[in-house]
């Protein structure tokens, strides 16, 4: 039995804590595949289109990402199990990355940056968590994470979803039937949705345009926008345009339709937004290994397997 990694420039790290746990395993760092047939379990992210077809007797393929559009992409892709990556480590990450989203607008910190850059000492009004209203796209594991940790912090909380949740503290949104609803009543929007065929280009300029109206006080100068899901769901000029209107107060973008974002994207030099690299929520090489080899282990004792993508939903 061999086991394949394929992740570009991290496969390098996630061999080595492979082997440290594991240093009698049969391992392959693509593109080096060897024998082709000796490979059975495969961990990896966004694997080059067709390359998992090559391979007939791959018997689960673990994702590297929570998300796995970057997998379902492949138009040959093998029927075989596949488990994506879900652990307090990831999803630690990427609640601490929405709640310093989150308090970094409603506390007007671009406003007081470029303040600062002027040395002025100037009062901003505030609104208290209890005013802000968080909506939260996606209530899966990040998404309920993320609005347990707000939730804290005394934010107003809802969430949508595909099926009605049932959260404390949250209230539930469900389905496209609910959406405008759920928006109408939101002032920072987080959005952490799979990219499937259903989500794609959702954050669109009907969906800005029904999220709360600009101005609603002095203390909210207007809607904001954070995605930590995927650039695909976001369609980038209808942004910028919501951005130039007023209709978005600011936004915060880990994720882009082209990555690494390109160097003559308007994104990079808008006052209003801020911009990481995909790293939200960057998977540990040490967990990553850890889950990995928990889930061969699993399969190959006939164990139920956690985290099972759904290929008909698309995540
Ligand atoms: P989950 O699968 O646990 O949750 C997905 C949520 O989205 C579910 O609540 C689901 O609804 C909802 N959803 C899916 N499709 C629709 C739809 N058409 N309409 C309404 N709701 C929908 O995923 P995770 O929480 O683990 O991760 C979410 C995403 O975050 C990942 O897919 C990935 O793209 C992104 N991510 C980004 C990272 C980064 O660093 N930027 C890091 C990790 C993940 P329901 O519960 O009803 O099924
Ligand atoms: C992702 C991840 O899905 O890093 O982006 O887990």
């Amino acid at each position: 039995m061999a086991f394949l990694i394929t992740a570009s420039a991290r496969a390098g790290l996630f061999a080595e804590e492979v082997r440290a746990r594991d240093p009698g395993l049969d391992l392959r760092i693509a593109p080096a595949l060897g024998r082709r047939s000796d490979i059975e379990y495969a961990l990896v992210w966004n694997p080059p289109p067709g390359l998992l077809r090559t391979l007939p007797n791959l018997k689960l393929i673990v994702s590297v990402g929570a998300g796995v559009d970057g997998i379902l992409s492949d138009p040959e892709l093998p029927d075989v199990p596949i488990v994506r990556y879900v652990d307090p480590d990831l999803t630690s990450r990427m609640v601490v990355y929405v709640v310093l989203n989150v308090l970094y607008h409603h506390r007007r910190m671009g406003e007081f940056r470029k303040l600062q850059a002027q040395r002025r000492w100037e009062y901003l009004p505030e609104a208290a968590a209890h005013e802000v209203r968080v909506g939260i796209m996606g209530l899966g594991v990040l998404g309920a994470a993320a609005a347990k940790a707000l939730g804290v912090l005394g934010y107003q909380l809802r969430g949508w979803s595909l099926g009605r949740k049932s959260i404390e503290g949250v209230a539930s949104f469900a389905g496209a039937g609910e959406l405008e609803a759920f928006l109408a009543a939101t002032d920072i929007l987080v959005v952490l949705l799979p990219l499937t065929g259903e989500t794609r280009g959702i954050i669109n300029h009907r969906l800005l345009s029904a999220l709360s109206r600009v101005g609603r006080s002095d203390q909210l100068p207007g809607a904001v926008l954070i995605n930590a899901g995927r650039g695909g769901l976001q369609v980038d000029a209808d942004i910028l345009a919501a951005l130039e209107s007023g209709g978005l107060y600011a936004a915060s973008l880990d994720v882009f339709e082209t990555e690494p974002l390109p160097q003559a994207s308007p994104f990079w030099s808008h006052p209003r937004l801020v911009i990481t690299p995909h790293n939200a929520a960057e998977s540990a090489p040490a967990a990553i290994a850890r889950y990995a080899l928990e889930q061969v282990d699993r399969h190959r004792r006939g164990l139920r397997l956690p985290n099972l993508v759904d290929r008909r939903k698309g995540y």
